[in-house]
């Protein structure tokens, strides 16, 4: 029989032609077929591995060697500490998102009661995040694919938040219009499709609704920005991600809606400017204006 040492060796072999890290790739493959943890293999290279799963690992590399993503091949995918379940029905969530999540974290005290908002939820990511990080909140999310709101009910209930994450069908802010005449949102965060048609070509994995922004990339934030003018409360923190040289245009586009809004910009690890905050309402007058961060403000 195989051992798990000479099938690791040749996962890593064959994973080369489309990995950066093969190591780990062949690793992750593996203890995705054996249903064992990292450590777990580690520990017992030497063991002989089951036909059927020797198998298993072999058709993982395969769908990998066709160009799949990993994590649509694991079926899973790390995001600020949380396991999700992803499938290509939701993006995989990206280590930049977490941006969105600290700053909305920023302005949601530990102890805070009350409702945030994450539009635009697919795997859940962000929603779970912040009910993870806030124990006394509640997150309203919406989502226009149902097969993603199916993901989110999924990763949402492993985490035991079902209780406290709502998830709404439709587009953007709408389905929360009548709530959010009566309820003001303690944040709303939105990681929205960005990406310019011409360039969601190259990301042919992931669901087009999750990355087609149209033409300039900013169709979507531009209606999600209309809704926010039209149906959020004064003086509620909203959150945009945007992509790489995005926030100059998102930020105009803020001002042009919220013209008194003070608009703070927010880059990521690696110092790309990633995500723009703004204060809904208009600055009363005489009064200084409504600042998320005076010292990012644009
Ligand atoms: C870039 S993905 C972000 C997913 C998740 N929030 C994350 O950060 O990993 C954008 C999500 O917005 C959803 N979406 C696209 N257009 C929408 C709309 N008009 N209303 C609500 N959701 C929309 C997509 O289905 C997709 O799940």
């Amino acid at each position: 029989m195989v051992s798990r040492r000479d099938l690791r060796r040749e996962l890593r072999r064959r994973l080369r032609a489309v990995s950066e890290d093969p190591e780990l790739e062949a690793d992750l493959l593996l203890t995705r077929a054996l249903g064992i943890s990292r450590p777990e293999l580690l520990a017992g290279l030497d063991e002989p591995v089951d036909p059927k799963r020797v198998r298993l690992a072999e058709q993982l590399a395969d769908c990998r060697l066709e160009g799949k993503p990993l994590p649509y091949v694991l079926g899973e995918w790390e995001f600020y500490g949380y396991r999700l379940k992803v499938t290509p029905a939701v993006l995989i969530p990206r280590p930049e998102t977490e941006t969105l999540v600290e700053a909305a974290l920023e302005v949601i005290p530990p102890d805070a009661q009350g409702l945030a908002v994450d539009v635009g939820t697919g795997s859940g990511a962000v929603a779970i995040a912040l009910a993870g990080a806030r124990p006394h909140i509640t997150v309203a999310a919406t989502d226009i694919s149902p097969a993603a709101l199916a993901v989110a009910r999924e990763n949402i209930s492993r985490y035991g938040l079902d209780g406290r994450i709502e998830l709404y069908p439709g587009d953007l802010l709408l389905p929360l219009k009548d709530r959010l005449q009566s309820e003001r949102p303690l944040a709303v965060v939105a990681n929205l499709p960005y990406v310019p048609t011409a360039e969601t070509a190259k990301l042919a994995w992931e669901p087009p609704a999750a990355l087609d922004g149209g033409p300039d990339g900013l169709a979507v934030i531009r209606r999600f920005l209309d809704q926010a003018r039209d149906f959020l409360p004064p003086r509620v923190p909203v959150f945009l991600e945007v992509g790489y040289g995005q926030a100059g245009g998102v930020s105009a586009e803020v001002r042009r809606r919220f013209p008194d809004a003070s608009v703070t910009v927010r880059s990521d690890l690696a110092g790309i400017p990633r995500v723009v905050g703004f204060l809904t309402g208009h600055r009363r007058q005489g009064s200084p204006a409504a600042s998320l961060s005076p010292a990012l403000t644009s």
